[in-house]
C-alpha cells in the first residue's frame, strides 16, 4: 500500500483521476470499480473534464459499482443508480450495457449478489477499484466486524452509517437499513485499489487503517495487504497520522509545511 498525501481535496481528486486516466489510456477496455458518496465527486468531475476537453474515451470500459441500498428504485434520488447517473454516467460515453450497479429492488436479492460476482468474473475481474472510507472504517458497506474474506451480499447498516448518510435523506427514518455490497474479499481481488479520504471526519479511520492492526473491526485496514493500493488523503484526513508517518510522507519533520524564504 502506498499512502499519498495531497494538500487539498482538489489535489487528491486530481491525483486519483490522473491514475484512472493513465490506466484507461493504457487499457481502453479496462474494468473499473466505482464508489458513491461525497468523496469521489471531485475525481468524477475531473474525469468528466478530461472526457470533454481531452477526449478521454470510456466507450469500451466496463464498470461495477460497490453497493446499492435495498428497497430503493433506480429512480429514487438517493439510490446509488441515480447518484451515479448524475455524478458521472450521464456526462461520459460509457456503453450502458457495460455498466453495473447492484439491483436493490430485485425480488431475489441473494441471487443478484451471486450474479454480480459471476458478472465480475466474466468481465475478467476488476482492474482498478475506487473506494471511499466510512468514519467507522467501512469500505463499501462492509461495516466493522465484516469478514475480511466476504463476497457480494446483503448487509445491515450500522447506526453510525445510517446517521452519517441521513444528511442525504429528508430524515434519518428514511435511510434504508439494508444494502447490497461487494465483499471485502471481492474488493481485494481487484488488480489495483484507490482509496480516497478527505476531511477531519475521516482522520481517525485513516490513522487506524494506515497505522493500526489489520482487523475486521476496521475493514479499511485490510488495504495494507494489497500490493497495489494507493491510499490518497488530503491534509485534514492525514492530520492524526503519527509524526513518523507524516515525516515519511512529506519528507519534513512532523509533516510541517515547507518554510518559504
Ligand atoms: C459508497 C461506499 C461507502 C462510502 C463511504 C464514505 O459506494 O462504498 O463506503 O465510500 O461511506 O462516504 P462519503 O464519501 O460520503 O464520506
Amino acid at each position: 500500500m502506498l499512502v499519498m498525501l495531497r494538500s487539498t481535496y482538489e489535489d487528491m481528486s486530481r491525483e486519483a483521476a490522473n491514475i484512472v486516466a493513465e490506466r484507461l489510456r493504457r487499457k481502453p477496455d479496462m474494468v473499473l470499480g466505482l464508489a458513491t458518496g461525497s468523496t469521489p465527486l471531485g475525481m468524477y468531475r475531473e474525469l468528466i473534464r478530461m472526457h470533454i476537453e481531452e477526449g478521454l474515451d470510456f466507450s469500451k470500459v466496463t464498470t461495477f459499482n460497490l453497493d446499492e441500498y435495498v428497497g430503493l428504485p433506480p429512480s429514487h434520488d438517493q439510490s446509488y443508480h441515480y447518484f451515479m447517473k448524475e455524478a458521472l454516467f450521464d456526462h461520459i460515453n460509457l456503453n450502458p450495457s457495460r455498466v453495473h450497479v447492484p439491483m436493490g429492488m430485485a425480488p431475489d436479492v441473494e441471487a443478484i449478489c451471486e450474479w454480480y460476482e459471476e458478472r465480475i468474473r466474466q468481465a475478467g475481474g476488476i482492474d482498478l477499484q475506487i473506494l471511499g472510507i466510512g468514519s467507522n472504517g467501512h469500505i463499501a458497506f462492509n461495516e466493522p466486524g465484516s469478514s475480511l474474506g466476504s463476497r457480494t451480499r446483503i448487509k445491515t447498516l450500522t447506526e453510525r452509517t445510517i446517521r452519517d448518510n441521513a444528511r442525504f435523506f429528508a430524515n434519518k427514518e428514511e435511510v434504508p437499513h439494508l444494502a447490497i455490497t461487494m465483499g471485502i474479499g471481492t474488493i481485494m481481488e481487484a488488480g489495483e485499489l484507490i482509496i480516497l479520504a478527505n476531511g477531519e471526519k475521516k482522520a481517525d479511520a485513516v490513522k487506524a487503517s494506515v497505522e493500526g492492526p489489520i482487523t475486521a473491526m476496521m475493514p479499511a485496514s485490510i488495504v495494507q495487504m494489497h500490493r497495489k493500493a494507493y491510499f490518497i488523503v488530503d491534509e485534514t484526513a492525514a492530520s492524526k497520522l503519527s509524526p513518523d508517518m507524516l515525516e515519511e510522507l512529506t519528507g519534513r519533520p512532523n509533516g510541517q509545511p515547507a518554510m518559504h524564504s
